[in-house]
């Protein structure tokens, strides 16, 4: 597997909905048969698809894979965990028992990044920037994501989601908050999914890769002129996977993350996997989180709807 690919959306009202994830910086491409109404970011493609659901619910996410070899390894461990699946030569589609969550491993290529470019800063005896303002400060372009990078959902049973994404799909596991969360990649990224202990299965929030803290900072205030209601918490920095952050709200209550300089692991035996406990497991720095973060304001009427998931 080479990473995260794309995602759909149920959502009740797809116009208003996708006219904010155009706010937020992604290129709306119009209807496709089969998936819905579909947005690119700058260059991860067609990452977001919205179709229509009577509540806000992540329907499926892709995972880019590299040859039917990998698909075979998958498909290997989903026959020893006893999980369905359907396959095709190019892709496999199966869903997590626990989270309901429909995953579609597609071979295809993988998405690449320009390098962003390095800005010098200044430092306490470092004018590595003379005579000059920040290029940051003169930006003016409309802050546009680079990629989907994560999506975060809540569990019934986080443990068990865990083990159908690492045994059966492959993930691995980047860092732990005992009986809470487990942060998992599918790429190089630190994470690329964070399942979490919920009373119901839902979707938490999708993150955004920006440039770097000041697209993050540029991309917020840009949201929040006019609307102020969108913002949910930020500016800050995490400590699990260190990226600076910044969570926005969609009209349906899906979060948002516009986030930048998350740690990369390119050798898996160079990194050292940890468990995380207390506030830490959160934040590093920033303003403290609202309870609405941890317990999204809608979760009971969740609760209340979720008795009977649909495909
Ligand atoms: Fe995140």
């Amino acid at each position: 597997m080479h990473g995260l690919t794309s995602m759909t959306l149920g959502v009740p009202d797809v116009g208003a909905v996708a006219s904010y994830y155009e706010d937020f910086g992604l290129r709306r491409v119009g209807d496709r048969p089969g998936r819905g109404l579909v947005l690119a970011t700058a260059e991860g493609g067609e990452q977001l698809a919205l179709r229509p659901a009577e509540r806000r619910r992540l329907l499926e996410i892709g995972i880019g894979a590299d040859d039917p070899d990998d698909l075979g390894r998958i498909e290997a461990s989903l026959r020893r965990l006893g999980v369905a699946f359907e396959r095709d030569a190019g892709s496999l589609r199966v869903r997590d028992p626990n989270s309901a969550l429909q995953v579609s491993v597609q071979v295809g290529p993988r998405i690449t990044e320009a390098a962003a470019k390095q800005e010098p800063t200044n430092g306490p005896g470092r004018a590595d920037r003379p005579n000059g303002r920040a290029p940051a400060v003169e930006r003016a372009a409309r802050v546009q994501p680079r990629r989907l990078g994560h999506v975060v959902i809540g569990s019934l049973d986080q443990e068990a989601s865990q083990r159908f994404f690492t045994e059966g799909l492959g993930f691995k596991v980047s860092d732990r908050v005992p009986g809470l969360a487990s942060f998992m990649r599918c790429s190089t990224d630190h994470h690329n999914l964070l399942v979490q202990q919920a009373p119901v299965n839902f979707l938490h929030h999708t993150a955004w890769e920006v440039d770097d803290v000041d697209e993050v900072g540029r991309g917020a205030t840009a949201m929040l002129e006019g609307h102020p209601e969108r913002h949910v918490w930020g500016l800050g920095r995490h400590h699990i996977g260190s990226n600076f952050f910044w969570y926005l709200k969609d009209p349906v209550g899906n979060f948002s993350e516009y986030y930048s300089d998350l740690d990369i692991i390119l050798d898996d035996q160079l990194w050292k996997p940890s468990v995380v406990e207390g506030a830490r497991g959160l934040y590093n720095w920033g303003p403290p989180p609202p309870p609405s973060f941890i317990h999204p304001e809608d979760l009971a009427a969740l609760m209340t709807g979720s008795h009977a998931p649909r495909a």
